[in-house]
């Protein structure tokens, strides 16, 4: 964005990342209802640069809740039990002592697998390893722009397969390691369900396409067999983890993070096994990917 373009914000301040992907928002209190206006500069800071981090914003569960129903309404969050008298609420939680890789610890969008996905995921951080616990960020708006046209051509018709299953079913890593686990999974058949969506989505606010497909969640391609789908997949993986694609955000306590799932992926990168990090988790609810 030119820095004219930047300077139209009036309410709050955005330092954008030097790629334009990922902002750092301040001049904003979100323990506080948003005045109109600068909801909106929010809203619009957030369509142009995916993720925005809000520094020093140490919000109790219910301020996380109101701000969270300022963005819109809660997304449904299956496979973790809520927080107690929070139902809409996540804890993020991993202990000194476990050691198998954190909740989110590969790359994808949440709860892709849903008919509507959630719009947005806010993350506030509690506490914060003194080393490690980053969370990777790619942008899969400029990583489907980067694609010859050629290759957006082929992948235009195409519908990725989405399931829950290799993270939450009976046959997952997360069914097998429940017991060493802090966070209430619940694993469950539900998780082996499928759900097609394009391959290629189109932001609803920007307009921008996006490939939205992960490792995580993705399956396979509607009407392809294994031995077809994987190789594409695998391909566009390895094009979207591309250093250029990437924002790494780094935590401090009481930061608010908010990403918008419809144009990127991301992955907790771990790092700090020995060391307690906390995380509360709201979603808002999206709409049908087209
Ligand atoms: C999530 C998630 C990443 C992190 O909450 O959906 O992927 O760094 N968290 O905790
Ligand atoms: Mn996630």
């Amino acid at each position: 964005m030119s820095q004219a373009a930047e300077a139209a914000y009036r309410t709050i301040t955005v330092k954008p990342q030097p790629s334009g992907f990922g902002a750092e928002i301040g001049g904003v209190d979100l323990a506080k209802p948003l005045p109109a206006g600068q909801l909106a500069e929010v809203k619009a800071a957030w369509a142009r640069h995916s993720v925005l981090a809000f520094p020093d914003q140490p919000l109790s569960l219910h301020e996380l809740e109101a701000f969270t129903l300022e963005i819109g309404p809660y997304g449904v969050d299956p496979f973790v039990a809520p927080m107690p008298g929070h139902p809409n609420v996540l804890e993020v939680r991993r202990d000194p002592n476990e050691t198998l890789t954190p909740f989110g610890g590969a790359w994808h969008s949440d709860w892709s697998f849903q008919a509507t996905p959630p719009a947005a995921t806010i993350l506030r951080s509690e506490v914060i390893p003194p080393v490690g616990g980053d969370t990777l960020f790619v942008d899969a708006a400029a990583a489907y722009e980067a694609l010859d046209e050629a290759t957006k051509a082929k992948l235009a018709p195409l519908k990725a397969v989405h399931s829950a299953t290799r993270a939450y079913g009976p046959r997952s890593g997360y069914a097998k390691e429940l017991d060493q686990r802090s966070m209430p999974i619940i694993v469950s058949a539900d998780a082996d369900k499928t759900f097609a969506h394009p391959l290629v989505r189109t932001h609803p606010v920007t307009g921008r396409k996006a490939l939205f497909v992960s490792p995580v969640y993705t399956i396979g391609i509607e009407g392809m067999t294994p031995a077809e789908a994987d190789p594409i997949l695998a391909g566009l993986y390895k094009h979207m983890v591309q250093d250029r694609f990437i924002y790494r955000h780094k935590w401090r306590v009481g930061m608010v993070l908010m990403w918008d799932n419809r144009c990127t992926m991301h992955n907790a990168e771990g790092g700090y096994d020995g060391h307690l990090r906390v995380m509360h988790r709201t979603t808002v609810a999206g709409e049908t990917p087209a």
